[in-house]
């Protein structure tokens, strides 16, 4: 499973880069609205950063101006993934995008209709947020499992589906155990990953059993 993380923050982007297991990042305007700087700017430092996929999302809805903002977000870096809404121009303007060659992320998906409108149209990625759909009672990682069903009955479909709105570690344990390529997660969930109280313990004895012993190892 890949791991992005969902923000635009770089000192947090900058700060899980150095794990070793950043896949890819992914923003939206509400993402860039909170780092309070201009999206070339920012866009720009974290594909510096992060050589994977990285999510842009155009402010655009109509197809003219989300073709437009697509050229200047695509000039930025050879990893700017163009993030569209799932709607007729969003979906337009991906099969247009993605016949070109760019990468595309359509977001905002929250059925597998249109997950699968979204595939037809050549996305390179499906956002399906799960986390949106819990909140309002429904079953979100049961969308994730319709996707991929869906989606491993066609060979030829190459969409990969990026689970996002993800809020704790349960939901990337739920989408990897379906099948999901990608999951995007907060930071604050990525750094949840590694803990456990049990690894706390054991370590701590491990290193008080080792001090015991006088030894170094050099
Ligand atoms: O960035 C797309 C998605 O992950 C945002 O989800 O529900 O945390 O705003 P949410």
């Amino acid at each position: 499973m890949k791991f992005f993380v969902d923000t635009a923050d770089i000192a947090d982007i900058r700060s899980l880069a150095e794990t070793g297991l950043l896949d890819g990042v992914t923003t939206n305007p509400t993402l860039i609205a909170k780092s309070g700087r201009k999206i070339l700017d920012v866009i720009a430092e974290i594909c510096a950063v992060v050589p994977g996929p990285v999510s842009a999302e155009v402010a655009a809805t109509d197809y003219d101006g989300i073709m437009r903002e697509a050229k200047v977000l695509r000039a930025i870096a050879a990893n700017v993934t163009i993030k569209v809404p799932l709607t007729p121009d969003g979906l337009r303007a991906c099969k247009a995008l993605s016949s070109d060659g760019a990468m595309v992320n359509v977001t905002l998906c929250f059925s597998a209709a249109q997950a699968l409108l979204a595939a037809k149209a050549g996305a390179t990625f499906i956002s399906p947020f799960v986390g949106r759909l819990d909140d309002i009672g429904y079953d979100g990682m049961e969308l994730i499992s319709d996707i991929v069903q869906i989606y491993d009955n066609y060979p030829a479909l190459t969409t990969e589906v990026l689970v996002a709105s993800v809020r704790n570690p349960m939901h990337v344990i739920a989408a990897a155990k379906i099948g999901a390529h990608v999951a995007t997660l907060p930071p604050a969930v990525l750094r949840s990953l590694y803990a456990h109280p049990l690894t706390d313990k054991g370590l701590a004895t491990f290193m008080a059993d080792w001090a015991k012993t006088g030894q170094t190892i050099a």
